[in-house]
């Protein structure tokens, strides 16, 4: 079951912790969709490349490359922890280990624990990050609509993307979940 909540702070000290705050302030995925456009979807990793669930959900996002991440390296862990956002979406179905996905909202952090089972999406235009927790052990698979996938550090508030990004929150169009 994902987790998701308000992080005590910016996160930037020993950012493995937790960071919750006292007492926890918790997030449900309905309102972290409506805050952030973020979404989240639960597959069964031990079916859903045979069961079709999977396919049916690329077909509907329009995925049409894929990629396969293994624990990533200290430097590599660094650099995704430094706010960023993509012009294209971010989709990642995690099949091993722990992942959080930092997700801004405002000025405050909504951190989202990913465990086997979750995909997440994070929007075009977000700003976002990523960390592992202490266990240090995680393996993802990448979806993309297009192979041209850049990081954009921020501030990247310029961007198209952003800007359509912010538009699409100002006018509520993050109000409800496909499925
Ligand atoms: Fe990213």
């Amino acid at each position: 079951m994902v987790r998701a909540w308000y992080l005590e702070g910016d996160g930037l000290d020993n950012p493995r912790d937790e960071h919750q705050r006292l007492p926890p302030k918790f997030i449900t995925l309905e309102d972290l969709y409506r805050k952030t456009g973020v979404e989240h979807h639960t597959l069964n990793v031990d079916t859903c490349e045979t069961d079709g669930s999977l396919e049916k959900l690329k077909e509907e996002k329009g995925y049409k490359f894929e990629d396969f991440l293994e624990t990533p390296s200290e430097a590599n862990l660094v650099e995704s922890y430094k706010e960023h956002l993509h012009e294209e979406e971010e989709s990642r179905l995690v099949l091993e280990g722990c992942g959080y996905y930092d997700i801004r909202d405002n000025e405050e952090w909504i951190r989202v624990e990913v465990v086997p089972g979750d995909l997440i999406v994070v929007p075009s235009g977000c700003y976002h990050r990523f960390m592992l927790d202490h266990t240090n052990c995680f393996e993802a698979k990448l979806f993309f609509k297009n192979p041209h996938y850049k990081v954009f550090e921020r501030p990247a508030d310029n961007l198209a993307c952003r800007q359509e990004y912010l538009k699409k929150l100002h006018n509520g169009e993050f109000e409800f979940q496909e499925s």
